[in-house]
């Protein structure tokens, strides 16, 4: 697995801030499972807080809310297939790692594993959990971040190969980010 550098618990919200699909991790039992999830937001900075909704169907919410854990891990576009089939498939039907040909790999501060094959990991501890509609949204707390300097140097590469984000359109669509743009502080008006 690449070095990846572990970075300040904010830097989460930076990794979130495209709204990629996330691979979110869990661990109950000796049993490891994954499951995509694009509903991810950011809550804040100081803590730093992320939620998630989860519909409590998913094996993933089971696991998420009796350990009170899990990793939010970010792939790129070349693990399509892998993510949709951790979106489509349930750990309940069978060892999901194996499924979509993932690799579980240590955390470093939560059971959970990471999936080595994506290039950010982001592991969280759940503080509260609350029911609005059909999903459940957990809020975490960020406990530690590690990226791939290659994909991530405090915003995403966009243009590289390594920070070709997933996005999730919709039932079986997928899009990437192709390009950057940054503001030209002279073309800001007062
Ligand atoms: C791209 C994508 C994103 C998804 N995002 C979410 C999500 O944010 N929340 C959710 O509850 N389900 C989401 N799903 C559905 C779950 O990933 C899917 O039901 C999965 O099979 C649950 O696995 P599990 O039962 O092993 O936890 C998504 C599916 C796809 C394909």
């Amino acid at each position: 697995m690449p070095t990846k550098r572990r970075l300040e618990p904010r830097d989460a919200l930076r990794l979130l801030a495209p709204g990629p699909v996330t691979l979110l991790s869990t661990m109950y039992r000796d049993q490891p499972n994954a499951m995509a999830a694009s509903w991810v937001l950011p809550l804040g900075f100081e803590p730093t807080l992320i939620g998630v909704a989860i519909h409590p169907s998913r094996l993933s919410h089971e696991f998420a809310g009796k350990t009170e854990q899990f990793a939010l891990n970010i792939p790129t576009a070349d693990l399509m297939t892998a993510v949709h089939t951790c979106g489509t498939v349930s750990g309940n039907d069978g060892d999901k790692f194996a499924a979509a040909g993932l690799t579980p790999a240590e955390a470093t501060e939560i059971e959970a594993p990471w999936i080595a094959d994506c290039v950010a990991h982001i592991e969280c501890g759940v503080l509260d959990r609350r029911s609005w509609g059909d999903h459940d949204l957990f809020v975490a707390r960020v406990l530690v971040v590690h990226a791939l300097d290659e994909a991530f140097d405090g915003f995403w590469n966009v243009e590289t190969d390594a920070g070709q984000l997933l996005h999730h359109l919709g039932a079986d669509r997928y899009a990437g980010l192709g390009r950057a743009y940054r503001v030209n502080p002279e073309d800001e008006r007062e």
